[in-house]
């Protein structure tokens, strides 16, 4: 099942690759309110995962993969483009002319940026970090998800928890990040 405690952190950020392609796919179908709902979802859910990896993966993917270094950087560097790009297209508004075309260029962005990780940086996780540790670095998806759900919920806008993060991309990744801040000190303290 999904999100099951055995699952390491690279199962569950693969996971959220195929979520996030989903909610790319619902965003560009849909129109009015629920395009809008799904962009929001699909910025939580942004927030959720690319502050889980800045946080915890990308740091240990640079001491610990092969040319970590500059894989890692290259990461950063996609990651800091979308999210600028998120927050255009927020103040934007899914209603707006140049939306769509916007969307369409972060889509693609988005979707080369997870194809990167996936064979240029899992894979070394994967042979550098004992299974244990992976299933570890898993909290850190689960602290942020905590703030942000990031399941498709039936009835989108209902929950309150959900409305609590919806908002300007920056605000909710700014959340986000304090979540998995505090899970990474709890976590070193204990
Ligand atoms: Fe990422
Ligand atoms: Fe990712």
């Amino acid at each position: 099942m999904a999100g099951s405690k055995d699952q390491d952190v690279i199962e569950l950020l693969l996971e959220q690759h195929e979520q996030i392609r989903t909610l790319i796919a619902q965003v560009q179908s849909a129109t009015g309110d629920r395009k809008r709902e799904r962009f929001e979802d699909l910025v939580r859910l942004l927030a959720v995962h690319e502050t889980a990896e800045e946080e915890i993966v990308h740091p240990t993917a640079r001491r610990e993969i092969p040319d970590g270094e500059r894989v890692v950087e290259s990461r950063l560097n996609e990651e800091s483009q979308a999210k600028d790009e998120l927050a255009e297209l927020y103040d934007l508004g899914v209603g707006h002319p140049d939306f769509d075309t916007k969307f369409a260029a972060l889509a693609d962005a988005v979707a080369k940026h997870a194809s990167h990780e996936e064979s240029e940086e899992f894979p070394g996780l994967r042979r550098e970090i004992s299974a244990e540790d992976l299933r570890k670095m898993a909290g850190a998806v689960r602290a942020a998800e905590a703030t942000a759900p990031t399941r498709p919920h039936p009835s989108a806008g209902e929950s309150a928890v959900v409305n609590l993060l919806a908002g300007p991309p920056v605000a909710v990744f700014d959340r986000v990040r304090d979540a998995v801040r505090d899970w990474s000190r709890s976590d070193k303290s204990s």
